[in-house]
């Protein structure tokens, strides 16, 4: 058999040339990394569990018309997306304060605010991803002020789709990033969700409890990371079962 042509390996996962000229493979590794690679380990399974919530969040995404790189997922790990042009930027956006925000701005983990905050990371590991302004975006040309314009409503209809989602299966979203590419059709261009949405790239937490069911758990040496990401899984009815189907969706009240 053939070897299929590696496009780019990055921390969590592999792009592989996809069957067709604009598609990739996006391939699901086990690795798990933070503080931009200081910390490292296997997790098993993780791949195939962001395999399947990716998958469940970004075509969920797309039936309500917001559009996202995710064809189809092909295997346990695997799944068929659009190529794009990515944008350097990381786009996060937040509902409650925690992690980076609460410790640059001093505000207490936990603390609700008053809007949703979109923030801009610009995509750079030997600087450690720093926050940037609009300013820097557009002046650095990285995106125009259109395309900023478009990745904040992209980034809020992601937020209302995802709080909602969580909040039915009794889970806080409290923050999370995505990253937005572009696709040419014709003489036009449009920016779409890319990458992957999963709990290795937002914050969760039991609505009760306060539970962190997120890789904050792989962070802070909070306990089991597959424990926190099958909880998530299991209450969306993703779990994958030994003959292929899911669960079907856990109705919390
Ligand atoms: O660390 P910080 O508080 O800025 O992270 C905000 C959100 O973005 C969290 O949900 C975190 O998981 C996610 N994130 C990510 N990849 C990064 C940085 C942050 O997925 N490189």
């Amino acid at each position: 058999m053939a070897r299929r042509r590696m496009v780019y390996e990055g921390k969590a996962k592999i792009l592989y040339e996809g069957p067709e000229p604009g598609t990739l493979i996006q391939f699901f590794k086990d690795d798990t990394t933070a503080g931009n690679g200081e910390k490292h380990e296997m997790i098993d399974g993780k791949g195939v569990l962001n395999n399947r919530l990716s998958e469940h969040f970004m075509s969920g995404l797309n039936a309500i018309g917001v559009p996202t790189h995710f064809i189809k997922r092909l295997n346990m790990r695997e799944q068929l997306v659009r190529a794009v042009e990515i944008i350097p930027l990381e786009v996060v956006v937040r509902n409650v304060a925690a992690g980076s925000m609460s410790k640059r701005l001093g505000i207490e983990e936990g603390s609700p605010l008053p809007r949703p905050i979109v923030e801009f990371y610009y995509k750079n590991d030997d600087l450690g991803d720093p926050l940037v302004t609009e300013e820097h975006i557009i002046a650095f040309g990285w995106a125009t002020q259109q395309d900023l314009d478009d990745m904040v409503a992209l980034a809020l209809r992601v937020n209302d789709f995802m709080s909602g989602m969580m909040m039915g299966v009794g889970i806080k979203l409290v923050d999370f990033k995505i990253e937005i590419g572009r696709v040419y059709e014709g003489d036009f261009q449009r920016l779409i969700v890319a990458d992957e949405i999963s709990p290795d790239s937002c914050r969760l937490w039991d609505l009760k409890t306060g539970e962190k069911l997120d890789k904050d758990v792989f962070r802070r040496d909070l306990g089991s990371v597959s424990d926190a990401y099958t909880e998530v899984a299991k209450r969306l009815g993703v779990m994958p079962r030994q003959n292929g189907s899911t669960t079907g969706p856990k109705l919390v009240h």
